[in-house]
């Protein structure tokens, strides 16, 4: 006779929460950071005219346009957090865009993804807690109770970088400070590592 489980009788009904799935985030603390804030700030022409739109700098169509003159320097100084979230998430990673955005006041950027696949990363190069709000991120669902949209706006400092799957919304608020907020901008692929042994 085949063995049959039986749930065993409950004198009161009991009740727990599956969560089979979540959007993951990671947060990279970059190492030595100062020595790297300054080789990263100095690649970028931040007076190249064509990238300067109403006071906003961005090299984001240039470097889709021409390719990335940075990219090679930009993997060197980052070689060691990138292989720490390869590592991580047990991937190898293949670099795709990268870019470089500076926020004078009242500058934003409105809702948008980076496309539907891979992961995108926000790195802080010159941000100041006390007078710059990080990236606002959109859950791609609502509150299932009370249909609210879902907001994350992690908190984070100079030196860190946010990754996250490319495919969640998300936007920048004003820079309400004269101090300029600079960050670059990464997507990436993931490539699953073959385990052959
Ligand atoms: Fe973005």
């Amino acid at each position: 006779m085949a063995d049959v489980k039986t749930q065993k009788s409950l004198k009161i009904s009991s009740i727990e929460t599956l969560t089979p799935f979540y959007i993951p985030f990671f947060s990279v603390k970059i190492a030595e950071w100062e020595r790297k804030k300054e080789r990263l700030l100095s690649m970028v022409d931040w007076n190249n005219s064509s990238a300067i739109e109403n006071d906003h700098f961005t090299d984001y169509h240039l470097n889709i346009k021409n390719g990335c003159p940075y990219r090679e320097q930009f993997e060197n100084v980052l070689s060691e957090e990138l292989q720490v979230f390869a590592d991580h998430i047990k991937t190898n990673l293949v670099l795709k865009e990268i870019w470089a955005q500076r926020y004078h006041k009242e500058k934003h950027m409105v809702a948008h993804t980076h496309g539907s696949k891979g992961f995108s990363c926000v790195l802080y190069a010159e941000f100041d807690p006390s007078q710059h709000k990080a990236t606002t991120f959109m859950a791609p669902f609502n509150n299932f109770i009370n249909d609210d949209t879902l907001y994350f706006t992690p908190e984070v400092t100079e030196g860190t970088i946010i990754i996250f799957p490319s495919m969640l919304p998300h936007y920048a608020v004003p820079n309400t400070s004269s101090i300029p907020r600079t960050i670059f901008s990464l997507n990436m692929d993931t490539v699953v590592v073959q385990n052959n042994g």
